[in-house]
């Protein structure tokens, strides 16, 4: 379980989060939506550990433990994992030998042996077939040259591999044709698990007809203004934020 309690954060200065309260219990898919610049990202940010954002207030735990003090690595190592909204390409080094580090350093921070090279490569090609990713894009340099569908699809493989407690997904529907949004979700469907909890953030109503969420919150100037069940989802769809969005202090 993922608890956020009254989070205070900035960045350059610039405060963004304003006392965002959230809980996500395990096994639980809750979905954040809201306008442009409202600061999800940020918060999935401030969450990930990512350097530069500065923790002004408030407390996140994860399983009751402040993950505050932790860098990104050790936050991940705790089972935090975020699909970026605008994956990272890394020149130089190919998709291949990324997946193994991020895999077995996270393998070896929770005490299991290094996978073996053969056993490695078996679990990426079947992530990889599943989620319809072809071998030769393994082979090339980490997102350099995706297409903006490519890369969100490798952020969810990514996922698959790691088998995360709590993995954010920061708008992985934008970009995805018709087809990828179904074979996608289908992949993070197939993660859901009692143990696992996730943060869907997305601008469209659409994703969540796939990804079913059991909470959705609308965030709005650095705060959650309003929580409810799906059906959230289909009225901010039929009405947008107007009736949400002056709320916020
Ligand atoms: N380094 C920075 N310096 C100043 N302002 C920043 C910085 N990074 C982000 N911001 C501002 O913080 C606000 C929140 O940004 P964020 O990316 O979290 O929004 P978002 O809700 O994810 O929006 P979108 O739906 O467009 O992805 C924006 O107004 C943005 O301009
Ligand atoms: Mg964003």
């Amino acid at each position: 379980m993922i608890e956020i309690r009254n989070l205070h954060a900035e960045i350059d200065g610039k405060k963004i989060i304003n006392g965002l309260s959230l809980i996500v219990k395990d096994g639980e898919v809750a979905a954040i939506m809201g306008p442009n610049g409202s600061g999800k990202s940020t918060l999935s940010y401030v969450i990930s550990g990512r350097v530069g954002y500065e923790v002004t207030g408030g407390e996140i735990l994860l399983n009751g433990e402040s993950i505050l003090e932790m860098n990104a690595a050790e936050r991940a190592s705790k089972g935090v994992f975020l699909a970026f909204q605008y994956p990272l390409e890394i020149p130089g080094v190919t998709t291949m030998t990324f997946l193994k580090a991020c895999l077995n350093a996270q393998r070896k921070s929770r005490g299991e042996a290094e996978l073996t090279t053969p056993d490695f490569i078996k679990r990426v090609k079947t992530g990889a077939d599943k989620l319809g990713v072809p071998q030769e894009m393994l082979r090339r340099a980490l997102n350099v040259g995706f297409s903006g569908g490519e890369k969100k699809r490798m952020e969810v493989l990514q996922m698959s591999l790691l088998e995360p407690t709590f993995a954010i997904l920061d708008e992985t529907d934008s970009g995805l044709d018709i087809d990828a949004l179904r074979i996608v979700s289908e992949g993070v469907n197939a993660l859901r698990d009692p143990k696992r909890s996730f943060l869907v953030i997305t601008h469209y109503q659409r994703l969540l007809d796939y990804i079913v969420p059991d909470t959705v919150h609308v965030m709005s100037k650095g705060q959650i203004v309003k929580t409810g069940g799906k059906d959230l989802a289909l009225e901010l769809e039929a009405n947008g934020y107007r009736d949400y969005v002056g709320e916020a202090a």
